[in-house]
């Protein structure tokens, strides 16, 4: 926490508004859309609720294809299964980790060669806060008309050319989890240029509730909105949004320093023109090149008590998403194999940081 998280959440005590509604809610959508430099925003519970609902407002229903970065968490892929709908995953290029633009064109017109229709709905990630190749991206969705929905839930705080992550989809999405760079516990947010869009999120996700006295339904809701507690939290949070970017970005450098240079590993790069906020620093470990392998890290850190993780296990080879279509080319089936995710948390000391280091490095026999 940074500080201020408190008072609002007290002010949210002591005016009793203790609700998926209030003033910090308000308060927080419009300070995140300040922060943004976006129209409207609508704050949930979750960011898989927030995908779920882009999804919907999109017209997304059952039986249509969406198209999923396979390289993410589930959270990106589970609420098209929500819908009944059927994921299309698609693997990432080398220089984001992101989706790539080639294979996504090439999967768009296969399917509309396969079953007539183009797909209902592209979700691109920007995965552990880097940048994808989001302006070839939106030219691809924007010439097969297929709306973007922007997984920005790892990438709060990041930019490309100078515009902030989250804003060049059609819809953008946000996470709040603890583990999130800026964290309400649990929380989500869908964010938009078309405040149609966020007004119909804020209708769905309050049980769609129609505008009458009595409580009239006209379609089916959700329970999707953000307590205004935890919305305070929110608040104090923004308020060292920056500071924390920039300390991932110190650690980043940290381990780069000391890593960038040695053989077999590879960083995951930032694309020209792109900030990443460097939410996890993450790294392949070619067990060919190097004196070590990526298991061997883990398991000696873990010694240590110092945790560590593999990266995300492609959606394609999820057990759960078994027998859904693909276009993948490898990349991101590597990526699981040798890469590992290093400590990152910001409240990490840099004498903490260069225990790790002095760790990993007695490995590497550096
Ligand atoms: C890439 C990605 N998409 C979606 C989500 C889902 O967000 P939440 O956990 O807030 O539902 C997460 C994180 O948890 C994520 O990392």
């Amino acid at each position: 926490m940074g500080g201020k998280e408190e008072e609002y959440v007290k002010e949210a005590f002591d005016t009793n508004w203790i609700a998926p509604l209030g003033h910090n809610v308000n308060a927080f959508e419009l300070e995140m859309s300040d922060y943004l430099n976006i129209k409207s925003a609508t704050a949930l519970s979750a960011g898989t609720a927030a995908i779920h609902l882009s999804l919907i407002i999109n017209g997304v229903k059952a039986g249509d294809e969406v198209i999923c970065q396979t390289f993410t968490f589930s959270g990106s892929a589970n609420p098209i299964a929500y819908q009944q709908a059927k994921p299309i995953f698609v693997d990432s290029e080398k220089e984001s980790w992101n989706i790539d633009p080639v294979l996504l064109e090439e999967a768009i017109t296969d399917r509309k060669k396969k079953t007539g229709k183009y797909p209902s709905a592209v979700i691109a990630v920007h995965l552990y806060g880097q940048s994808a190749k989001i302006d070839e991206i939106v030219s691809i969705c924007r010439k097969y008309k297929i709306p973007l929905i922007e997984d920005a839930a790892e990438a709060l705080g990041a930019s490309f050319k100078g515009k902030k992550l989250g804003t060049f989809g059609d819809i953008g999405i946000l996470s709040f989890n603890g583990n999130k760079i800026l964290t309400t516990s649990g929380g989500g947010m869908l964010v938009s240029d078309n405040t149609e869009f966020t007004k119909k999120a804020k209708y769905l996700a309050t049980q769609a509730r129609d505008d009458a006295r009595h409580y009239e339904h006209s379609q089916i809701g959700y329970n999707y909105r953000m307590s205004n507690v935890l919305a305070g939290i929110g608040r104090g949070q923004l308020l060292v949004l920056e500071n924390r970017v920039e300390r991932k970005r110190q650690i980043f450098d940290k381990y780069f320093n000391a890593f960038g240079r040695v053989r077999g590993i590879t960083f995951q790069p930032e694309l020209k023109d792109s900030k990443g906020n460097r939410w996890l620093t993450t790294i392949l470990l070619d067990p060919k090149e190097s004196a070590t392998d990526r298991e061997k890290i883990r398991l000696e850190l873990n010694k240590y008590n110092i945790e560590s993780r593999p990266l995300w296990k492609p959606m394609h080879l999820q057990p759960v998403f078994k027998g859904c279509d693909n276009y993948v080319n490898k990349t991101s089936e590597k990526m699981f194999d040798q890469g590992l995710c290093l400590p990152s948390d910001t409240k990490m000391t840099d004498a903490q940081l260069d225990e790790i280091i002095e760790i990993i490095a007695g490995l590497l026999k550096i």
